[in-house]
């Protein structure tokens, strides 16, 4: 996964590699209280840029708040950062991982004293599923693990420490053989991937679950939406979908950052439709492609 990568933007300055180094009292490595973003930047026809900068500058503040994190930086300081990281790099395409986090100074539980540190790595990064996953569809599992519920932690934010939940249910359905989970939330309703949203395709109508459904309040999940009314389709957006409700859909398929769009051609072993990539979802993922690869929907853009 990690192609590499010369220097790394801390706190104000660019620092080489073997130097971006942080103290093992970190407060964020003993509570997991750090807010990060998942970004990619695309080799467009219009040059490198950053797809959906602003709406991932905009959660990475929303994710800090519940944690009273306060970014030191202003989003333009964070946007030059970025994109002077970019070009130094000579980046085409890349993922870029914005985080900020509590450092040390008292290991309290209470981060109050502790220091916030903001980091900005970047380094190329292909299919996060693999390139055949994006063609022929992934097989999954419904995880034994629930998500937490929303009342227990933020969960349409980007957390670090959450991130154990998607670790454990990504890992068990990879120890039994598939590709990614699926995470039931609380309820035993249908939440999202470990590191992906999900839609289901019934009778050319799409469904998704809510914000109220413990999941992340995705980007490309935004743009999904998007793009298939655009397209004429009805999108429930606020949707409630039970596990039954998977292995009967038509289509199924992920979106996020790393995975794009990626359809799912089974779960637990039951084949989803005709078991390969579906109609709605081939439509949907050409129209993201289309617009990523012509980088020509300035407002989706922040060209580098
Ligand atoms: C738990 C979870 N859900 C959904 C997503 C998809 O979100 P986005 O499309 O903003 O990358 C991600 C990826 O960041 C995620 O980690």
């Amino acid at each position: 996964m990690f192609e590499g990568t010369d220097r790394i933007w801390m706190d104000g300055e660019f620092v080489d590699f073997e130097d971006a180094q942080t103290h093992v009292l970190t407060h964020a490595l003993h509570y997991g209280t750090g807010v990060f973003e998942g970004v990619r930047c695309y080799d467009t026809e219009q040059g490198p840029a950053i797809f959906r900068w602003e709406e991932h500058l905009d959660r990475l503040y929303k994710s800090a708040k519940p944690y009273d994190l306060d970014i030191e930086f202003s989003k333009e300081e964070l946007t030059e950062a970025t994109t002077e990281l970019i070009e130094t790099e000579g980046f085409e395409s890349c993922y870029i991982r914005p985080i900020v986090y509590y450092g040390f100074d008292s290991l309290g539980v209470s981060p109050k004293s502790c220091p916030t540190k903001t980091t900005i790595a970047a380094w190329p990064w292909g299919a996060y599923l693999g390139e055949e996953a994006l063609e022929e569809g992934v097989d999954v599992m419904v995880s034994s693990w629930r998500k937490h519920a929303s009342s227990q932690i933020p969960t349409n934010i980007k957390t670090t420490g959450l991130y154990v939940n998607s670790m454990l249910a990504g890992e068990e359905a990879r120890r039994n053989g598939y590709t990614e989970a699926i995470v039931l939330n609380k309820e035993g309703n249908v939440a999202e991937g470990p590191g992906e949203n999900i839609f289901m395709v019934r009778d050319d109508e799409i469904y998704t679950p809510g914000l109220a459904e413990s999941i992340l309040e995705g980007i490309t999940r935004n743009t999904a939406i998007t793009l298939a009314e655009e397209m004429g389709y009805t999108v429930h957006e606020e949707a409630t979908i039970s596990r039954g409700e998977l292995y009967t859909a038509d289509e199924l398929f992920f979106t996020g950052t790393a995975a794009e769009v990626t359809p799912i051609r089974s779960v637990d072993d039951n084949e989803i439709g005709e078991g390969t990539k579906g109609p709605v979802t081939d439509e949907l993922q050409s129209a993201f492609f289309d617009v990523i690869e012509s980088g020509d929907r300035e407002e989706w853009f922040h060209y580098v």
